[in-house]
Formats: C-alpha cells, structure tokens, sequence
C-alpha cells in the first residue's frame, strides 16, 4: 500500500480554526503601518541565490547551513528566501526607488524558508511581517520602528511580556577594528572555547559572542567590549536613539553581546524578546545596514528595518491568551429553512439582508435537514441568533429571531423590518 502524502516537516498548515488569529494579527499590523506611512511591497519568493549570498554573508549560518538551494530547468541557482532584506533591496534597486535620494518606507509579509531543526517557535517554513526603510540615516527613524512595534505590542496586550534589547555595531570600519581586537584576546585562550566557538573564531568571530556554551561565556567576560570601539558617528547615532526611547518611556537594555546572525548590519541593532516561549524568544528583530545598497550595486544609500516572526507572535497570544473575543465567533446569524419554498424564499431574503448590512455575518444552512439538526447546526455555528423560516413564516412574510447566546425570547420580524432589527440586535448582543 502507498504511504499517505504528509506535509514537509517544519512546514505546516494552518487550519481554518487558526486562521482567524492569524487574520486578526495581519489586519491589526498592516493598519498600525498604514496609520504610520509605510508602503506594502511584494517580492518573489525565489530569487537567484547570488542575491542572498551577498547580502546575508557567505559565512553564516543561514547561508552555509540552512536554505533552501536548487537549479530550475534552466541551469540558474534559485533559493526559496529565507528573509526578506535582501529581495526588498534588491527591488528597490532594480525598479530605481531610491533614485535621487528618494525615501522609502516599506513592508512586506509572506513565507520564508530556513532548513532549521523544527521546534516549537521555529519551523522550515515560516511567515514574517518585515519593514524597510531607505534614505534617512538619523536615529530619529530608528526610533519610530521601535516606537511602533511597542505600540502594536501595546494593541495585542503582549507587552508586558516583551523585552528591548539594544546594541550598536558601528560602522564597518570600527567593526572590522573590533573584530581584530577580539579575535586577538580569543586566540589567546583559544584551548578554552568550545568546538564550535574555535571555528567560528576563524570564520565570523562577533559570532561568539552569542554562545550557549556556559566556559566560553566565561571566556567572554573580559573580552574587549564593542562599546569602547564605537567610532564617534555611531556613538552620537546611539544616544540620539536611546535618549528618543527615554522620552518615549520605552524601555530597554543595552546587549552588548547582540551580534545579528546576518552580516549586513551596522550601528543599530535590536531585538524584542520574551521569555513566554522557550528557547526561541525572539519574535521581533532587526537595524540598521546603511553598506548594504553600496554592496548590491548601488548608490550609497541608508537602511534600518526589522522583521516579526508572525508564527511566535501567534503563540504569544495564545500563551498570553490575548485572544479577543471578536475573532472567537464567526457567524453573527444563522438561517434556518424548512421546507422548500422556505429555502427559495431563505436564499432571497439573505441576499436582501446581506446589500442592507454588508458586515453582517449570516450564514445560510445549507443540506435541508430537521428542525433539530438545523438547530444543532445553528448553535455549533457560534452565532448569537437563529432565523427560522417555516411554511407558517412563509405565508406572512416574517420571520422567527431566535436567540441563540441567551438574549431574550424569540421574537417575530417582518421581512421588510429584518434588516433593521438585526442591525440593533447585533450591536446590544
Ligand atoms: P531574523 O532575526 O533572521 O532577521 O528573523 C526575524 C524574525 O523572524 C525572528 O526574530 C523570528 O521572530 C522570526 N524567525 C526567524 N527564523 C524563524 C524560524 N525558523 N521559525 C520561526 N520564526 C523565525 C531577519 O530576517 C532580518 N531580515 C530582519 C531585518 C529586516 N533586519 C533589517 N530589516
């Protein structure tokens, strides 16, 4: 017998009974961005897998380990992205939208792809809300990405259980000052870092700094601090920042050991973290890569974003359970008809209510069926009232409102007067 087809791990469904959550967070993030003036903008999912070299780093984790590579029909290197910085910068390259010094504000939201061991808050698949922002170098705008996820935290009710972790990595030329520093304190008590510290001392040493491992921790206590590299531009940048967070009443901490695990980042770097989901607490990442648009090809040009993992946020709710009652129940009304010139008069009816109230959610029962299993029908539904239309309700033009969450009797109501009286119904119950 033939194996059953199952999904690829780490990629999962999202059942209809998720979907409403998943909906909800959407809809609350891409208003808060219009509210602030940021554009959505759509990328493919496949790009050339140059791209993503150049951008993420050849020598990290994503890029050595973890995408998704494979060559199409006609000979070309393709990745399923595994973020979305790269392809944005890439498109706005390409379609010249920072021509000239041209500001852009943008997000995007859709599937990314990392062969990383599943676990619960990582997956192979999986769905980030991201943002970038080109062409304003100053710590204000730094400041108005971090201003606006508090405050999406704030309209979720998570934010109480979210922290601000802050670094700065400066410019690229304090960086690589930095890195000599610290690969010389680091060889010199190379026999006590773990295995894989050794060679990431080799390949991309700042990472070391974001070891698990409790003896190069150890080590790592009086490495030489990013902080006393700074050159004076980013320092100036990272006050200006931090003191826009205090008047904020945003609070923070600053990291030193937040490193990024992409290469393209300079000055800011953030990430909001919670202790709410286990080991994969991130659920809110990114700063600043003004080389990164030089590097591609381009002109000079500034950028700072970040990227939420939509699928930990969605946890996060659900732990917090901060799940509001609206999304809970999808059927305001459900109609039930007996008989079948009730259920011809049914189909008419709701189509008239529907042009009256196009908010109203209004299910029709469809597959006939008894009073009783219509009912059950109703009730499991969800919804707050049953219609019921029978030969007799035929016959006079009305209908039965019955309600269904224990809001009084039923009542009967003109065809004419439905409309109306389902409109105040709704709003009281
Ligand atoms: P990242 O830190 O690699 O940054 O990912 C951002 C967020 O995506 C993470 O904080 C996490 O919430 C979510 N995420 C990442 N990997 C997984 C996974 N395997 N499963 C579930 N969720 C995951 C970036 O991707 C940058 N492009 C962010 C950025 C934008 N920086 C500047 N602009």
């Amino acid at each position: 017998m033939s194996k059953s087809l199952q999904a690829i791990r780490g990629m999962n469904d999202t059942l209809p009974e998720q979907t409403p959550l998943w909906r909800y967070l959407e809809s609350k993030v891409s208003r808060l961005l219009d509210n602030y003036g940021y554009k959505q903008i759509r990328m493919p999912i496949v790009e050339f897998t140059e791209l993503f070299k150049r951008s993420i780093g050849e020598v990290t984790d994503i890029v050595e380990k973890e995408m998704y590579t494979f060559e199409d029909r006609n000979g070309d290197s393709l990745t399923l992205r595994p973020e979305g910085t790269a392809a944005c910068v890439r498109a706005v390259l390409e379609h010249g939208l920072t021509g000239g010094g041209q500001v852009q504000k943008l997000w995007y939201i859709g599937p990314m792809f990392r062969h990383e061991r599943p676990q619960k808050g990582r997956y192979r698949q999986f769905h980030q809300i991201g943002v970038e922002v080109f062409n304003l170098d100053g710590p204000d705008i730094d400041a108005e990405l971090i201003v606006l996820t508090w405050r999406l935290w704030g309209e979720l009710g998570i934010r109480d259980a979210v922290k601000l972790e802050l670094n700065s990595l400066g410019t690229s030329e304090a960086r690589a000052r930095y890195r000599a520093a610290l690969v010389e304190y680091l060889s010199s008590r190379l026999g006590e870092l773990d295995e894989d510290s050794q060679r990431r001392l080799k390949s991309n040493p700042l990472r070391v700094l974001d070891t698990k491992n409790a003896d190069t921790q150890a080590v790592l206590v009086d490495a030489p601090k990013m902080v006393d590299y700074l050159d004076e531009e980013s320092r100036v940048h990272f006050e200006g920042l931090k003191a826009r967070l205090d008047t904020a009443g945003i609070p923070y901490t600053i990291n030193p050991k937040l490193v990024r695990g992409l290469d393209y980042y300079s000055k800011t770097v953030f990430e909001w973290v919670t202790d709410k989901l286990g080991a994969q607490g991130t659920v809110c990442a990114g700063g600043r890569y003004d080389g990164l648009v030089e590097q591609m090809g381009g002109k000079p040009t500034s950028g700072v974003g970040f990227a939420m993992g939509i699928e930990r946020l969605i946890l996060m709710l659900e732990t917090l359970e901060q799940i509001p009652e609206e999304i809970a129940r999808q059927v305001d009304v459900y109609l039930c008809a007996f008989g079948e010139a009730a259920e011809l008069a049914a189909l008419a009816l709701s189509e008239r209510v529907r042009d009256q109230l196009p908010n109203l959610r209004l299910q029709i029962n469809a597959g006939a069926g008894s009073f009783k299993s219509q009912f059950k029908k109703a009730d499991k539904s969800g919804a707050l009232y049953a219609l019921i239309l029978g030969d007799d309700e035929l016959a006079q033009q009305v209908v039965g409102v019955k309600p269904l969450r224990g809001q009084g009797e039923q009542q009967t109501i003109a065809w004419d007067a439905l409309a109306e009286h389902l409109a105040i119904c709704i709003v009281q119950g």
